[in-house]
């Protein structure tokens, strides 16, 4: 057995599918054998595997600067050009843009610049986090303190105090949190559409009403985009989709489509020059921010995505998701779908993990949690690849029947 420790994996493991190959929605393994990418690598890949401009980004980056951190007193171009990409494209108006590495350090780094706001702001008793049930932010102390996926926060000792869960589509369990503890509410943090929680939409009128219980109360939104954000759901970010302005959004995966890593935080015009006032050392950064490397895969990335119009092919991939997962409604072999954009889930209507291994034998890279199973291809995905996902999934419900 190799020494490497998978995340995410159970003790002893498994016999772990080799990826030594990745071209457009497809992957091949050791043996050759050919997957299509139905979540594009982990709710990431916008733009599909082997896109020659972003290898030809990188590497001419490397040959001037391979790496070199952004601490005062230093930046490199690359750092300024992509966040200064990002504000455009995002929905603030000035907005500053925080670098880092994963969407956990997003995470983390969205909590703290909450709690600072309020520290620096003359109000040290907000510090409360408000989190919703089936929520998943990461996995480093701050995004396991918030997320709503009760499992991932056993077993790991005391976790970061002033947490406080609401039902993740029940605007009245926030209502009634902010009632008690307003006062004491930094920030409310939400992912637009839950991803790995399961695929759930907000409820109509949901993002609305948690922006207008913060505004009441004078705690902020975060928005946490890692999944949603760079055309995942139809626009540039879900904040457009839904129309609903936070004051933070957190970034990560499809802003490079995984081809390095990279994530951060948009911070709105208030947020930022508020964390960025006179006499202040912001004693916060990772020493990867701003990678000169990764932010050239990033601007090259963003490029393809606009270049190729695949914000809008979300819509498209979407309906031809829809379509089929419609069509095995109706001849009841799921029991409905849910989704918004080219992020989807089939409502298998029984726990859908013993799909996981048939799904894999037929090549459809899909991903069953609890009673669903998700849908997340390229942007790029060509039709008759998805049909291939729609068909997999279908073949491999008929084929588990008999162990209901
Ligand atoms: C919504 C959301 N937030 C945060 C994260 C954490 O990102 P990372 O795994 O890059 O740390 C994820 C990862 O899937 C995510 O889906």
């Amino acid at each position: 057995m190799s020494a490497l420790v998978h995340p995410f994996a159970e003790t002893g493991g498994e016999p772990f599918i080799n990826v030594v190959r990745a071209e457009g929605s497809s992957v091949w393994d050791d043996t050759g054998k050919e997957y299509v990418d139905g979540m594009a690598n982990l709710w990431l890949c916008q733009v599909g595997h082997g896109r020659q401009e972003i290898h030809d980004a990188v590497t001419a980056q490397m040959a001037d600067v391979s790496g070199y951190n952004i601490f005062s007193p230093f930046t490199n171009p690359r750092a300024d050009e992509l966040a200064d990409k990002i504000a455009d494209l995002s929905p603030f108006d000035q907005p500053g843009v925080f670098l880092a590495c994963s969407g956990s350090e997003a995470i983390d780094t969205a909590i703290k610049f909450a709690r600072t706001h309020f520290q620096r702001g003359g109000d040290p008793d907000r510090q409360v986090i408000v989190r919703r049930t089936h929520g998943y932010h990461g996995t480093n102390v701050g995004g396991t303190s918030v997320q709503g996926i009760e499992a991932n926060r056993e077993m790991w000792g005391d976790l970061v105090p002033h947490v406080i869960e609401v039902a993740h589509d029940d605007l009245e369990s926030a209502a009634r949190t902010f009632s008690e503890h307003g006062e004491h509410i930094a920030a409310v943090i939400s992912e637009p559409v839950q991803g790995a929680g399961g695929v759930h939409p907000p409820p109509l009128g949901y993002l609305e009403g948690l922006r207008r219980l913060c505004d009441d109360h004078g705690a902020l939104l975060i928005a946490d985009e890692v999944i949603c954000g760079f055309g995942r759901t139809g626009g540039w970010f879900a904040s457009d989709t839904y129309g609903v302005k936070p004051d933070m959004i957190t970034f990560a995966k499809g802003v490079t489509s995984g081809y390095l890593p990279l994530s951060g935080v948009i911070l709105s015009n208030r947020i930022n020059e508020a964390l960025r006032d006179h006499d202040f050392l912001l004693r916060h950064g990772y020493t990867y921010s701003g990678h000169p490397a990764a932010c050239a895969a990033a601007l090259a990335n963003i490029e393809i995505i606009e270049r190729d119009g695949l914000v809008e092919r979300a819509h498209h991939v979407g309906r031809r998701i829809s379509g089929g997962l419609d069509a095995l409604t109706r001849d009841g072999v799921i029991a409905g779908s849910r989704g918004v954009g080219a992020l989807w889930a089939a409502d298998i209507g029984r726990d859908a993990l013993p799909l996981k291994q048939p799904l894999l034998d037929r090549g459809a890279i899909l991903r069953p949690i609890r009673d669903a199973v998700a849908f997340c291809p390229p942007l790029s995905t060509p039709d008759a690849q998805i049909d291939r996902l729609v068909d997999a999934l279908a073949s491999a419900i008929e084929a588990t029947r008999g162990s209901r």
